[in-house]
């Protein structure tokens, strides 16, 4: 049985707090090795999913002209959004670094063919699984030294297209991967004032709410 000191799980501590959403300001053109790439998947694969279900799918885009047509549905839909925060630094922030990151990475929950254990009563338990998958890429990636950056605004029905994804197949999200110029000590959002950290009082009750 491994047994950590309490020194490694400090260094844990480190990579969790050092992670950052990286954006495509802050990408290198620098390719990611096949070695780490390989490390980031082997991240995901290791994550914990409902009944062992492992219902994830990882599509790995380095092509330009697939980019750009992903790159396109995310102006359309950043239009649309920035609507929404009009009157803020909204139109002004970097979002995405589609083009600019050597390698994203679309990651899917593959519905289920059968009936799973422990996804009897909460079906949505499958697609949480996925997102277990992507924090242990996130976390990999940036004990890797290399940034990943989570792009929401997008129309999955047209990634689906883009990507000739199977129908039974959801997007969960779309990410951008490379190497950084920097990490942000803090997340850029709270830097400019978007949103504050949330302390343990306001989020952390006993017994009831
Ligand atoms: C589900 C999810 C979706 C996100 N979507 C976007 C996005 O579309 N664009 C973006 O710039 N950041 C996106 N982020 C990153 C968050 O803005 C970021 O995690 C948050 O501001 C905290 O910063 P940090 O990750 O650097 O600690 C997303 C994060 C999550 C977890």
């Amino acid at each position: 049985m491994l047994n950590f000191s309490v020194k490694e799980a400090d260094i844990l501590f480190e990579v969790l707090k050092a992670r950052r959403d990286v954006r495509g300001n802050r990408f290198l053109s620098k390719p990611i090795s096949e070695e780490h790439l390989d490390k980031i998947f082997q991240a995901a694969l290791h994550a914990p999913s409902v009944g062992f279900s492992q219902p994830w799918k990882f599509v790995s885009i380095t092509e330009e002209a697939q980019k750009q047509k992903i790159f396109n549905i995310f102006i359309e839909e950043n239009e649309k959004a920035s609507e929404l925060f009009k009157d803020t630094i909204y139109s002004d922030l970097k979002l995405e670094g589609i083009k600019e990151a050597p390698v994203n990475i679309a990651v899917y929950y593959s519905q289920k063919e059968k009936a799973i254990l422990g996804q009897t009563s909460m079906d949505q338990v499958g697609e949480y699984s996925v997102v277990c998958a992507i924090q242990n890429m996130w976390l990999m990636a940036r004990a890797l030294n290399i940034g990943m950056g989570w792009v929401s605004i997008l129309d999955s029905e047209k990634v689906n297209a883009v990507l000739k994804a199977p129908k039974d197949h959801k997007l969960i999200g779309y990410f951008c991967l490379g190497h950084v110029s920097e990490f942000l000590d803090s997340p850029e959002l709270e830097s400019l004032k978007w949103e504050k950290r949330k302390n343990k009082e306001e989020i952390i009750f006993k017994e009831t709410f």
